[in-house]
This record gives structure tokens, sequence and C-alpha cells, in this order.
């Protein structure tokens, strides 16, 4: 029987992290260089029902049935299982791998539960849509994120640049001028819950501060969107340098974060902005394509423990 697999890519938030998940515009791209993958074989041999699981990344071998209901990768197969009215399906082994760094505000969760849920449901003979999975998606990211927006599901699961407002169709951006971003570092894991908890309860305890953060995060997003699809993307970076400045006002950088945001806005960035929940993981410069390589160079000097460069926009 042959094995069914699935790839999902990473993503970046170009503008409007933490603001989106208080109903503001958000801005996100796919990174393909990075990508989680699901692989399910047919178990021949094993008892009807038997799913195991491994995820060798994180130490993980165990059959479903030992999962605790909120296990990530667990809840993704068991989702599909109630999604598709079976109860037992043809024994298997679902591998689940990942060079998407964790806790890193790369969608490296989100990607995790694209994969599995494509992979395994095809191998039930009933590949869902992207609608369901995307759907699926954001119901393991709320037993993770606790309040997530639906950003990081939706531009991972259709693998597009996106203009995403919570609980809005989605709209995919057009990007007529492909631009290129240098993604720096930090290596230091922030999980992104502790992330949008910390925020939740500034926003509580000073309510008109942070939703005029949230409006002027927004409104970048906004503008951002217009220059994108209009094809003028040097503009951008000023744009992503002022996010960058609110996300510190809101109390989501870091010292590493802000680093490298200044190695690369020296070394000729166009701008540069800390990406996803902040307080440790990557940040994002805009370059011209004929910078990349000496950003990139200039980000690891400064402390970055791995780069990408990335273009988004460029037709796959
Ligand atoms: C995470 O990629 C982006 C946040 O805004 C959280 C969310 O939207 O769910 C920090």
């Amino acid at each position: 029987m042959p094995a069914f697999s699935a790839y999902a890519p990473g993503k970046i938030i170009l503008f409007g992290e933490h603001a989106v998940v208080y109903g503001q515009p958000a801005v996100a791209a796919p990174v393909s260089q990075v990508k989680a993958r699901a692989v399910v074989n047919a178990n021949l041999r094993g008892l009807p029902g038997s799913v195991r699981i491994q995820a060798p990344d994180v130490g993980e071998d165990a059959e479903l049935a030992s999962l605790p209901a909120n296990h990530p990768i667990g809840l993704a197969v068991r989702s599909v299982l109630a999604l598709l009215k079976i109860q037992s399906p043809p024994a298997c082994t679902l591998k689940v791998t990942s060079t998407i760094p964790i806790a890193a505000g790369l969608g490296s969760g989100a990607a995790v539960s694209v994969a599995v849920l494509r992979a395994f449901s095809a191998y039930l003979g009933r590949p869902l849509k992207d609608e369901q999975v995307s759907e699926l998606a954001f119901e393991v990211e709320k037993v993770h994120h606790g309040t997530p927006s639906g950003i990081d599901n939706t531009v991972i699961t259709y693998g597009k640049p996106v203009y995403f407002i919570k609980g809005k169709p989605i709209e995919m951006l057009k990007v007529p001028v492909p631009f290129t971003i240098v993604i720096g570092n930090t290596g230091i894991a922030s999980p992104t819950a502790a992330a949008v908890g910390e925020v939740r309860q500034a926003w509580k305890a000073k309510k008109a501060l942070y939703e005029s953060y949230f409006e002027s995060a927004g409104s970048l997003a906004a503008s951002a969107r217009q220059m994108i699809e209009h094809g003028i993307v040097e503009t951008l970076g000023p744009l992503m340098t002022a996010n960058h400045g609110i996300l510190r006002k809101m109390g989501v950088s870091s010292p590493e974060l802000d680093e490298l945001v200044a190695a690369a806005t020296k070394a000729g960035a166009l701008g540069a902005k800390l990406s996803g929940g902040g307080q440790g993981g990557n940040m994002i410069a805009l370059v011209a394509a004929s910078r990349a390589e000496r950003v990139a160079q200039a980000l690891q000097r400064a402390g970055a423990v791995s780069t990408i460069i990335t273009v988004v926009g460029k037709p796959e």
C-alpha cells in the first residue's frame, strides 16, 4: 500500500500580529523554505483502530488511544475521525517531522496540524477540502493558544499571502511585484500563547491605550495591503518599522529582537519588525533582493541563530 504524505509551510506575519486577535486586519505570507511533513503508512499487522503516532523531533512515539485529549497531533487525528464519522480506522503509523523551529513565531503548530489533517484524511480515502483543513486546524490552535485569531491556520492551509480579518471570509492578496524578506531567528523559544495571554492582561488593565495600539497596527496593515496590491513595495519598509514600534509599546518585543531589527536596518534593510507572537522567536526585514545576503550576514553577526531568505508573491 502506498504512503500518504502531506507538507505544510511555515508562515510570517508581515503586519498586524496581536492586533488581529482583537479584530484588526493583518497580512501574512507562507514560508516554503521550512515545512512540516506528515506521512501515513498502513500497518498490515496492526489491530483495526490502532494509530501509532511518531514525532521524533519531540520524542513522541505512542498509540493514539494513550494520548491525552489535548495532545495536538492526537487532537488533529481524532478530529478527522469525528468529522468523517469513522470509529475504527485501518491500522496505521503516522509520522510527523518538521523543519519549522518550534515556538518561534513561524507557525510550526498550525503547520503540523495542517499536514496531519491532510495526510490522515487522504489515508482514509476522504481527503479534506481546504476549508475543512483550516477549520479543524483552528480548533487545534484554540486548545493550545487560547484565543487565536485564525491567521496561522488560514495562511498555512492556503499557502498564499493573505489579508486576514478574524471571522471574515479569507482574502488572498494579489502581489504583482514579489518582494524579498530576510527572516532572523533570535533562537529564544517563546510560545505564542504566553505572549497573547500577556497582551490580554495588559489590554484588560489599559483598554483605551491598547485599543489605540491595535487600531494603529490595523491601519498599517490596511495601508500595506494597498501598497502590496499596487506593487509599491519599497514603501512597505517604513510601515514595518512603524509596526515594530507599536509592538514594542505593546510589550511583545525583546532586547534580542530589537537588536536584530537595528542590525538589519543598519545593513540596508528597507524596514524590519518582529513577526508572530514576539518576546523571542523571529523577526523579518524587507530588503532589495541584491541586499538579502548582506542583511542575512549582518543578522548572523548580531546573534541570529539562523536566517531564511524568502520571496513573498513568488509564483510556486
Ligand atoms: C501569531 O502568528 C499571531 C498572533 O497575532 C496570534 C494570533 O493571531 O492568533 C500573535
